[in-house]
């Protein structure tokens, strides 16, 4: 459904988006993942006409965006970063306003209208201007703004960016609701986000792709390194050269001194035993031990390590 190649944006001297390819079948919800800065608007501006590629190419449903973009547009719906809307609109005079400027057929519209009303849960707000209404229901009208066209693909940028916790988890649920039907490429910061919502993850960092996945199989990237975290009391530095010392412990990161405690957090290639083994060492060195656990290495220790680049910089 969604076709790049060698796709290379330059603003000036900065190179926003580095030869990436991707392609994501019909019906995929892809989280487009990064750190500030990383290249995901310019990437989704790109697939949504707004801005051309320097170099490479995109597809959408077949249609290049260069050539075609007028039936990429009609396959497209597109929410912007801070989406910006009618404030002064009625819920109900923007979507008929949105359905003309589409170019949906009158005989059409209504049918049209009632329908992205139900699927967003728009019932209730319809005869509010838009700009009283809370941030999740505007939200829910940006969305209901991305589906009048009945596109078959939706690109959303950041789609639940300044919602409180219970808008974020509604409008995921929505964005859920709608991927059974559609192709989504959303993008966010958010870890969980990514978990809950996507059957895959695109993740990106100054500009190039550097990883490709379903969550799953990006956390297994992290096996075979399974944290241990210690607090304990005494001498910092004395402990974390004992630490060091430890066998099966690969590098050790002081997180907070607290008083007379210290608690750090041992890379390790068995958890389990790396935490015997400091237990050992804690006992022969007289160290007051206040916690020790293994944890396993989360998706978001993966996402840290992708995109802060320690591995590369070393
Ligand atoms: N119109 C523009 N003019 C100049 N530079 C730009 C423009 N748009 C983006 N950039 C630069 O391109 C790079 C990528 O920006 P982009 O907005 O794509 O990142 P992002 O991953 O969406 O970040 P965020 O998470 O903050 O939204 C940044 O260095 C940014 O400053
Ligand atoms: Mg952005």
């Amino acid at each position: 459904m969604i076709e790049v190649s060698n796709v290379t944006k330059r603003f000036g001297p900065t190179v926003a988006v580095r030869n990436v390819s991707f392609s994501v079948p019909r019906g995929e919800v892809l989280g487009l993942l990064g750190p500030n800065g990383a290249g995901k608007t310019t990437t989704m501006r790109i697939l949504t006409c707004y801005m051309p590629a320097d170099e490479g190419t995109a597809r959408v449903a077949g249609f290049d965006v260069h050539a075609d973009p007028l039936e990429v547009r009609k396959r497209i719906g597109y929410l912007p970063e801070n989406a910006p809307l009618y404030k002064e609109m009625y819920a109900l005079s923007f979507l008929d306003f949105l359905s003309r400027v589409r170019g949906i057929p009158q005989s059409r519209r209504k049918a049209q209208i009632d329908r992205v009303i139900q699927t967003c849960g728009l019932e209730g707000v319809l005869h509010k201007r838009i700009g009283e209404m809370s941030k999740g229901y505007q939200q829910r009208v940006g969305l209901a703004q991305t589906l009048i066209h009945e596109p078959e693909v939706l690109i959303l940028d950041e789609p639940t960016t300044g919602l409180d916790p219970n808008q974020i988890k509604e409008i995921r649920m929505l964005i859920q609701e709608i991927g059974r039907e559609k192709t989504i490429i959303l993008s966010t910061h958010i870890l969980p986000e990514v978990q809950a919502t996507c059957n895959r993850v695109l993740i990106m960092r100054n500009a190039e792709l550097v990883a490709d996945g379903s969550p799953q199989e990006l956390s297994r990237r992290a096996a075979g390194n399974e944290l241990v975290a210690v607090e304990a009391r005494g001498s910092e530095d004395e402990i974390r050269q004992g630490l060091a010392a430890v066998p099966g412990v690969k590098a050790v990161t002081l997180v907070h001194t607290e008083g007379p405690f210290s608690r750090f957090e041992l890379m390790t290639a068995d958890g389990k035993a790396a935490a015997e083994a400091v237990f050992d060492a804690a006992v022969r060195s007289g160290w007051t031990l206040r916690e020790l656990k293994a944890e396993a290495v989360s998706l978001e220790q993966v996402f840290y390590e992708l995109t802060i680049g320690e591995k590369e910089d070393q």
